[in-house]
Protein backbone atom coordinates (compact mmCIF):
# COMPACT_ATOMS: atom_id res chain seq x y z
CA UNK A 1 0.00 0.00 0.00
CA UNK A 2 1.55 3.60 -1.05
CA UNK A 3 2.13 5.73 2.23
CA UNK A 4 0.18 8.49 3.28
CA UNK A 5 1.77 11.72 2.12
CA UNK A 6 4.85 12.48 4.99
CA UNK A 7 4.78 8.70 5.51
CA UNK A 8 1.99 8.50 8.45
CA UNK A 9 -1.78 9.04 8.49
CA UNK A 10 -3.12 11.88 10.72
CA UNK A 11 -6.02 11.44 13.08
CA UNK A 12 -6.70 14.24 15.56
CA UNK A 13 -9.88 13.31 17.56
CA UNK A 14 -10.25 14.40 21.14
CA UNK A 15 -13.53 12.87 23.93
CA UNK A 16 -12.24 16.19 25.83
CA UNK A 17 -14.57 19.01 26.80
CA UNK A 18 -14.62 22.38 24.88
CA UNK A 19 -16.77 24.14 27.71
CA UNK A 20 -15.47 26.68 29.19
CA UNK A 21 -12.96 28.13 25.63
CA UNK A 22 -13.46 31.06 24.19
CA UNK A 23 -15.37 30.27 20.57
CA UNK A 24 -14.64 30.97 16.92
CA UNK A 25 -17.09 30.58 14.64
CA UNK A 26 -16.23 29.15 11.22
CA UNK A 27 -18.05 28.29 8.10
CA UNK A 28 -19.66 24.79 7.42
CA UNK A 29 -16.60 24.75 4.40
CA UNK A 30 -13.81 25.45 6.76
CA UNK A 31 -15.86 22.74 9.09
CA UNK A 32 -15.15 20.43 6.39
CA UNK A 33 -11.37 20.52 5.85
CA UNK A 34 -10.90 20.55 9.42
CA UNK A 35 -12.59 17.51 9.35
CA UNK A 36 -10.29 16.65 6.31
CA UNK A 37 -7.53 17.44 8.51
CA UNK A 38 -8.55 15.06 11.67
CA UNK A 39 -9.19 12.27 9.25
CA UNK A 40 -6.05 12.43 7.71
CA UNK A 41 -6.93 13.39 4.28
CA UNK A 42 -4.82 16.59 4.44
CA UNK A 43 -2.01 14.20 6.01
CA UNK A 44 0.77 15.30 7.08
CA UNK A 45 -1.33 18.72 8.44
CA UNK A 46 -1.99 18.82 12.00
CA UNK A 47 -3.63 22.05 12.07
CA UNK A 48 -3.88 25.60 10.74
CA UNK A 49 -0.53 26.14 8.81
CA UNK A 50 2.16 28.80 10.39
CA UNK A 51 3.34 31.49 8.82
CA UNK A 52 6.62 29.58 7.47
CA UNK A 53 4.99 26.71 6.18
CA UNK A 54 2.29 29.20 4.69
CA UNK A 55 5.45 31.55 2.81
CA UNK A 56 7.05 27.90 1.91
CA UNK A 57 3.88 26.89 -0.07
CA UNK A 58 3.18 30.14 -1.68
CA UNK A 59 6.71 30.37 -2.96
CA UNK A 60 7.52 26.99 -3.81
CA UNK A 61 4.81 25.11 -3.08
CA UNK A 62 5.97 22.64 -0.46
CA UNK A 63 5.98 23.06 3.51
CA UNK A 64 8.90 24.53 4.86
CA UNK A 65 10.16 20.82 5.23
CA UNK A 66 10.02 20.77 2.03
CA UNK A 67 7.38 18.17 1.49
CA UNK A 68 5.15 18.75 -1.45
CA UNK A 69 1.54 21.37 -0.63
CA UNK A 70 0.19 23.84 -2.55
CA UNK A 71 -2.77 25.02 -1.03
CA UNK A 72 -2.21 26.66 2.50
CA UNK A 73 -5.44 25.55 4.63
CA UNK A 74 -5.57 28.34 6.81
CA UNK A 75 -8.08 30.27 9.29
CA UNK A 76 -8.45 33.88 8.83
CA UNK A 77 -9.94 36.15 11.73
CA UNK A 78 -10.11 39.87 12.38
CA UNK A 79 -7.82 41.60 14.70
CA UNK A 80 -10.16 41.15 18.05
CA UNK A 81 -10.59 37.81 17.49
CA UNK A 82 -6.68 37.20 17.17
CA UNK A 83 -6.05 39.25 20.31
CA UNK A 84 -8.36 36.84 22.22
CA UNK A 85 -7.51 33.77 20.58
CA UNK A 86 -3.50 34.71 21.38
CA UNK A 87 -4.29 35.34 25.08
CA UNK A 88 -6.23 32.38 25.63
CA UNK A 89 -3.86 30.10 24.04
CA UNK A 90 -6.67 27.79 23.44
CA UNK A 91 -9.66 28.46 21.60
CA UNK A 92 -13.10 26.17 20.67
CA UNK A 93 -14.04 25.97 16.91
CA UNK A 94 -17.65 26.72 16.62
CA UNK A 95 -20.50 26.51 13.15
CA UNK A 96 -23.68 28.59 14.83
CA UNK A 97 -23.19 28.42 17.98
CA UNK A 98 -22.00 24.69 18.87
CA UNK A 99 -18.53 23.96 19.37
CA UNK A 100 -17.03 20.90 17.30
CA UNK A 101 -13.48 21.75 17.93
CA UNK A 102 -10.12 22.81 19.64
CA UNK A 103 -7.67 24.71 18.24
CA UNK A 104 -4.27 25.26 20.17
CA UNK A 105 -2.68 28.65 19.13
CA UNK A 106 0.96 28.35 17.72
CA UNK A 107 1.16 31.58 16.32
CA UNK A 108 -0.63 34.46 14.83
CA UNK A 109 0.56 36.30 11.62
CA UNK A 110 -0.54 38.32 8.70
CA UNK A 111 0.06 38.20 5.15
CA UNK A 112 0.06 39.89 1.85
CA UNK A 113 -3.29 38.79 0.21
CA UNK A 114 -3.00 39.94 -3.13
CA UNK A 115 0.69 38.35 -3.53
CA UNK A 116 -0.39 35.29 -2.04
CA UNK A 117 -3.26 35.05 -4.51
CA UNK A 118 -0.49 35.64 -7.41
CA UNK A 119 1.18 33.41 -6.27
CA UNK A 120 -1.60 30.42 -5.95
CA UNK A 121 -3.92 31.19 -8.41
CA UNK A 122 -1.37 32.88 -11.24
CA UNK A 123 -3.45 35.76 -11.46
CA UNK A 124 -4.46 38.52 -9.31
CA UNK A 125 -7.76 39.20 -11.76
CA UNK A 126 -10.46 39.41 -8.40
CA UNK A 127 -13.02 38.01 -11.30
CA UNK A 128 -10.75 34.55 -10.35
CA UNK A 129 -12.80 33.11 -7.74
CA UNK A 130 -10.18 31.77 -5.63
CA UNK A 131 -8.23 35.10 -5.79
CA UNK A 132 -11.68 37.07 -5.02
CA UNK A 133 -11.79 34.70 -1.90
CA UNK A 134 -7.81 35.22 -0.63
CA UNK A 135 -8.35 38.92 -1.04
CA UNK A 136 -11.14 39.50 0.98
CA UNK A 137 -10.24 36.82 3.82
CA UNK A 138 -10.14 38.35 7.46
CA UNK A 139 -6.26 40.23 7.79
CA UNK A 140 -4.81 37.44 10.37
CA UNK A 141 -4.42 33.95 10.73
CA UNK A 142 -4.55 31.30 13.57
CA UNK A 143 -1.95 28.77 13.48
CA UNK A 144 -1.63 25.64 14.87
CA UNK A 145 -3.19 21.96 15.75
CA UNK A 146 -6.41 21.18 15.80
CA UNK A 147 -8.73 18.35 17.49
CA UNK A 148 -11.91 17.12 16.20
CA UNK A 149 -15.08 16.45 19.38
CA UNK A 150 -17.32 16.11 16.95
CA UNK A 151 -17.96 15.24 13.51
CA UNK A 152 -20.50 16.41 10.98
CA UNK A 153 -23.54 14.74 11.32
CA UNK A 154 -24.27 12.66 8.60
CA UNK A 155 -26.52 13.42 5.71
CA UNK A 156 -27.62 12.35 2.49
CA UNK A 157 -25.11 14.25 0.37
CA UNK A 158 -22.20 12.16 2.75
CA UNK A 159 -23.28 8.57 2.60
CA UNK A 160 -20.13 8.32 0.49
CA UNK A 161 -17.93 10.08 2.36
CA UNK A 162 -14.85 7.89 3.57
CA UNK A 163 -11.77 8.71 5.96
CA UNK A 164 -8.27 7.45 4.25
CA UNK A 165 -8.13 4.48 7.06
CA UNK A 166 -11.73 3.35 5.60
CA UNK A 167 -10.70 3.47 2.01
CA UNK A 168 -7.45 1.66 2.77
CA UNK A 169 -8.59 -1.27 4.56
CA UNK A 170 -11.13 -1.21 1.18
CA UNK A 171 -8.59 -0.91 -1.35
CA UNK A 172 -6.48 -3.44 0.74
CA UNK A 173 -9.82 -6.24 0.91
CA UNK A 174 -10.09 -5.78 -2.54
CA UNK A 175 -6.43 -6.34 -3.11
CA UNK A 176 -6.03 -3.80 -5.70
CA UNK A 177 -2.51 -3.38 -5.91
CA UNK A 178 -2.90 -0.34 -8.24
CA UNK A 179 -5.72 2.36 -7.96
CA UNK A 180 -5.84 5.07 -10.16
CA UNK A 181 -7.92 8.37 -8.57
CA UNK A 182 -10.34 10.47 -10.56
CA UNK A 183 -11.28 14.15 -9.18
CA UNK A 184 -14.41 15.49 -10.24
CA UNK A 185 -16.79 18.53 -9.75
CA UNK A 186 -18.92 18.00 -12.78
CA UNK A 187 -21.76 15.55 -13.08
CA UNK A 188 -20.06 12.85 -15.89
CA UNK A 189 -20.26 13.53 -19.20
CA UNK A 190 -19.43 10.06 -21.57
CA UNK A 191 -15.66 11.79 -21.98
CA UNK A 192 -15.49 11.78 -18.11
CA UNK A 193 -15.84 7.74 -18.33
CA UNK A 194 -14.13 6.97 -21.18
CA UNK A 195 -11.24 8.69 -19.05
CA UNK A 196 -11.58 6.67 -16.10
CA UNK A 197 -12.58 3.83 -17.94
CA UNK A 198 -9.17 3.97 -20.45
CA UNK A 199 -7.34 4.07 -17.16
CA UNK A 200 -8.99 0.77 -15.52
CA UNK A 201 -7.75 -1.09 -18.36
CA UNK A 202 -4.60 -0.45 -16.93
CA UNK A 203 -4.69 -0.69 -13.30
CA UNK A 204 -6.67 -2.73 -11.00
CA UNK A 205 -9.50 -0.65 -9.30
CA UNK A 206 -10.95 2.85 -10.33
CA UNK A 207 -11.27 5.25 -7.01
CA UNK A 208 -14.07 7.64 -8.18
CA UNK A 209 -14.00 10.80 -6.00
CA UNK A 210 -16.24 13.64 -6.94
CA UNK A 211 -15.90 16.51 -4.93
CA UNK A 212 -18.73 17.85 -2.94
CA UNK A 213 -18.56 21.09 -0.89
CA UNK A 214 -18.59 25.23 -2.22
CA UNK A 215 -17.94 25.85 -6.06
CA UNK A 216 -18.46 28.73 -8.35
CA UNK A 217 -21.90 30.37 -9.58
CA UNK A 218 -22.66 28.20 -12.37
CA UNK A 219 -20.98 24.86 -11.20
CA UNK A 220 -23.43 21.67 -10.98
CA UNK A 221 -25.12 21.37 -7.06
CA UNK A 222 -23.86 19.16 -5.20
CA UNK A 223 -26.74 16.50 -4.86
CA UNK A 224 -27.24 16.99 -8.85
CA UNK A 225 -23.50 15.53 -9.22
CA UNK A 226 -24.39 12.92 -6.23
CA UNK A 227 -27.37 11.48 -8.07
CA UNK A 228 -25.67 11.24 -12.00
CA UNK A 229 -22.84 9.22 -10.36
CA UNK A 230 -25.17 6.88 -8.96
CA UNK A 231 -26.78 6.71 -11.92
CA UNK A 232 -23.17 6.32 -14.16
CA UNK A 233 -21.82 3.69 -11.94
CA UNK A 234 -25.16 1.41 -11.34
CA UNK A 235 -25.35 1.34 -15.04
CA UNK A 236 -22.25 1.61 -16.18
CA UNK A 237 -19.43 0.43 -13.77
CA UNK A 238 -18.29 -3.21 -13.07
CA UNK A 239 -18.79 -3.12 -9.09
CA UNK A 240 -15.81 -5.13 -8.53
CA UNK A 241 -13.61 -2.52 -9.95
CA UNK A 242 -14.63 0.44 -9.05
CA UNK A 243 -15.18 2.84 -5.65
CA UNK A 244 -17.14 5.52 -4.81
CA UNK A 245 -16.18 7.77 -2.63
CA UNK A 246 -16.89 11.29 -1.86
CA UNK A 247 -14.42 14.58 -1.40
CA UNK A 248 -15.95 17.21 1.25
CA UNK A 249 -13.84 19.94 0.54
CA UNK A 250 -14.86 23.31 -1.46
CA UNK A 251 -13.21 23.41 -5.21
CA UNK A 252 -10.28 26.39 -5.36
CA UNK A 253 -10.21 26.72 -9.18
CA UNK A 254 -6.17 26.87 -8.87
CA UNK A 255 -5.39 24.96 -12.18
CA UNK A 256 -2.33 23.23 -11.82
CA UNK A 257 -1.38 24.17 -7.88
CA UNK A 258 -4.46 22.49 -7.23
CA UNK A 259 -4.09 19.31 -9.51
CA UNK A 260 -0.95 18.32 -6.75
CA UNK A 261 -3.01 19.58 -4.18
CA UNK A 262 -6.13 16.56 -5.44
CA UNK A 263 -3.12 14.00 -6.10
CA UNK A 264 -1.89 14.03 -2.78
CA UNK A 265 -5.46 13.80 -1.52
CA UNK A 266 -5.80 10.63 -3.21
CA UNK A 267 -2.45 9.77 -2.22
CA UNK A 268 -3.52 9.86 1.20
CA UNK A 269 -7.04 7.65 0.74
CA UNK A 270 -4.55 4.97 -0.95
CA UNK A 271 -4.50 5.23 -4.90
CA UNK A 272 -1.24 4.75 -6.31
CA UNK A 273 -2.35 6.49 -9.86
CA UNK A 274 -4.15 9.79 -10.41
CA UNK A 275 -6.23 11.21 -13.67
CA UNK A 276 -4.82 14.58 -15.06
CA UNK A 277 -6.75 15.30 -18.15
CA UNK A 278 -7.62 18.71 -19.84
CA UNK A 279 -7.89 22.04 -17.52
CA UNK A 280 -7.89 20.48 -14.46
CA UNK A 281 -9.39 22.49 -11.81
CA UNK A 282 -9.59 25.45 -14.39
CA UNK A 283 -11.68 27.93 -14.63
CA UNK A 284 -11.96 30.63 -17.19
CA UNK A 285 -9.02 30.83 -19.77
CA UNK A 286 -6.49 31.53 -16.52
CA UNK A 287 -4.16 28.25 -17.12
CA UNK A 288 -3.23 26.73 -20.12
CA UNK A 289 -5.20 23.69 -20.86
CA UNK A 290 -2.09 21.29 -19.73
CA UNK A 291 -0.44 23.36 -17.44
CA UNK A 292 -2.06 21.27 -14.60
CA UNK A 293 0.41 18.17 -16.38
CA UNK A 294 3.70 20.65 -16.64
CA UNK A 295 3.50 21.19 -12.93
CA UNK A 296 4.16 17.37 -12.12
CA UNK A 297 7.89 17.47 -13.44
CA UNK A 298 8.41 19.59 -10.24
CA UNK A 299 7.22 16.91 -8.00
CA UNK A 300 8.76 13.82 -9.10
CA UNK A 301 8.76 12.50 -5.26
CA UNK A 302 4.81 12.64 -4.99
CA UNK A 303 5.18 8.92 -5.20
CA UNK A 304 1.30 8.71 -6.56
CA UNK A 305 1.67 8.70 -10.31
CA UNK A 306 -0.21 11.07 -12.45
CA UNK A 307 -1.91 9.26 -15.70
CA UNK A 308 -2.26 12.10 -18.21
CA UNK A 309 -4.84 12.53 -20.94
CA UNK A 310 -4.88 14.64 -23.89
CA UNK A 311 -8.46 15.96 -24.56
CA UNK A 312 -10.76 13.77 -25.23
CA UNK A 313 -13.41 14.81 -27.91
CA UNK A 314 -15.98 12.44 -29.84
CA UNK A 315 -15.11 11.95 -33.74
CA UNK A 316 -17.72 11.51 -36.32
CA UNK A 317 -15.19 9.80 -38.60
CA UNK A 318 -14.03 7.05 -35.79
CA UNK A 319 -17.60 6.84 -34.33
CA UNK A 320 -15.98 7.06 -30.84
CA UNK A 321 -14.19 8.78 -28.43
CA UNK A 322 -10.78 9.89 -29.52
CA UNK A 323 -8.01 12.48 -29.02
CA UNK A 324 -5.47 13.78 -31.31
CA UNK A 325 -2.87 10.99 -30.45
CA UNK A 326 -5.22 8.15 -31.28
CA UNK A 327 -7.30 9.95 -34.34
CA UNK A 328 -6.58 11.52 -38.03
CA UNK A 329 -9.61 13.51 -38.46
CA UNK A 330 -9.43 17.17 -37.97
CA UNK A 331 -11.27 19.69 -35.78
CA UNK A 332 -14.55 19.68 -38.36
CA UNK A 333 -14.91 15.93 -37.11
CA UNK A 334 -15.11 16.75 -33.61
CA UNK A 335 -17.14 17.25 -30.96
CA UNK A 336 -15.41 18.72 -27.69
CA UNK A 337 -17.01 18.15 -24.48
CA UNK A 338 -16.48 19.88 -21.26
CA UNK A 339 -18.23 20.58 -18.27
CA UNK A 340 -18.68 24.26 -19.37
CA UNK A 341 -20.42 22.77 -22.80
CA UNK A 342 -23.00 20.32 -20.68
CA UNK A 343 -24.02 22.93 -18.25
CA UNK A 344 -24.79 25.59 -21.43
CA UNK A 345 -26.35 23.15 -23.48
CA UNK A 346 -28.46 21.90 -20.19
CA UNK A 347 -29.08 25.51 -19.22
CA UNK A 348 -30.54 26.06 -22.64
CA UNK A 349 -33.05 23.16 -22.55
CA UNK A 350 -31.11 21.48 -24.72
CA UNK A 351 -30.81 17.76 -24.11
CA UNK A 352 -27.27 16.43 -24.63
CA UNK A 353 -26.97 13.43 -26.75
CA UNK A 354 -26.52 9.69 -25.96
CA UNK A 355 -23.28 10.05 -27.24
CA UNK A 356 -22.31 13.00 -25.33
CA UNK A 357 -23.97 12.30 -21.87
CA UNK A 358 -25.81 9.01 -21.24
CA UNK A 359 -29.44 9.32 -21.36
CA UNK A 360 -29.79 8.18 -17.77
CA UNK A 361 -28.24 11.13 -15.79
CA UNK A 362 -29.31 13.91 -19.31
CA UNK A 363 -33.02 12.59 -17.86
CA UNK A 364 -32.13 13.04 -13.97
CA UNK A 365 -30.32 16.29 -14.99
CA UNK A 366 -33.53 17.57 -16.16
CA UNK A 367 -35.64 16.34 -13.33
CA UNK A 368 -34.05 18.61 -11.06
CA UNK A 369 -35.70 22.20 -11.17
CA UNK A 370 -32.52 24.18 -10.59
CA UNK A 371 -29.46 21.92 -11.13
CA UNK A 372 -26.73 24.85 -10.99
CA UNK A 373 -25.45 26.57 -7.90
CA UNK A 374 -27.22 30.32 -7.94
S1 LIG B 1 -12.24 19.56 -12.46
O1 LIG B 1 -12.32 20.99 -12.13
O2 LIG B 1 -12.64 18.68 -11.37
O3 LIG B 1 -10.90 19.22 -13.01
P1 LIG B 1 -13.98 18.15 -14.35
O4 LIG B 1 -14.88 17.51 -13.37
O5 LIG B 1 -14.62 18.57 -15.62
O6 LIG B 1 -13.29 19.42 -13.68
O7 LIG B 1 -12.78 17.21 -14.74
C1 LIG B 1 -12.43 16.03 -14.10
C2 LIG B 1 -11.17 15.45 -14.74
O8 LIG B 1 -11.45 15.11 -16.10
C3 LIG B 1 -9.98 16.40 -14.80
O9 LIG B 1 -8.79 15.67 -14.68
C4 LIG B 1 -10.08 16.99 -16.20
O10 LIG B 1 -8.81 17.41 -16.66
C5 LIG B 1 -10.59 15.80 -16.99
N1 LIG B 1 -11.38 16.14 -18.20
C6 LIG B 1 -12.63 16.68 -18.25
N2 LIG B 1 -13.07 16.78 -19.51
C7 LIG B 1 -12.08 16.29 -20.31
C8 LIG B 1 -11.93 16.09 -21.73
N3 LIG B 1 -12.88 16.41 -22.60
N4 LIG B 1 -10.75 15.56 -22.16
C9 LIG B 1 -9.75 15.22 -21.29
N5 LIG B 1 -9.86 15.38 -19.96
C10 LIG B 1 -11.00 15.89 -19.46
Amino acid sequence: MIAPHGGRLVSRFSTGSLDGMEAIEVSNDLRNDIENIADGIFSPLEGFVGRDDFESIVKRGRLKSGLAWTVPIVLDVDEKTASMAKNAGQVALAVAGEKFASLKIDEVYSFDKLESAKAIYGTGDTKHPGVSKMVNMKDRLLAGKIQVSKKIADGPLRKYRMTPAQTRAEIEKRGWKTVVGFQTRNVPHVAHEMLQKAALNLYDGLFVNPLIGKKKQGDFKDEVILAAYETLIENYYPKNRAMFVTLHTEMRYAGPKEAIHHAIMRKNFGCTHFIVGRDHAGVGDYYHPFAAHEIFAHYPELEIQPVFFPAFYYCKKCLSFANERNCPHGPESREELSGTKMRKMVSSGEIPAPHLMRPEIAKLIVSFKEPFVP
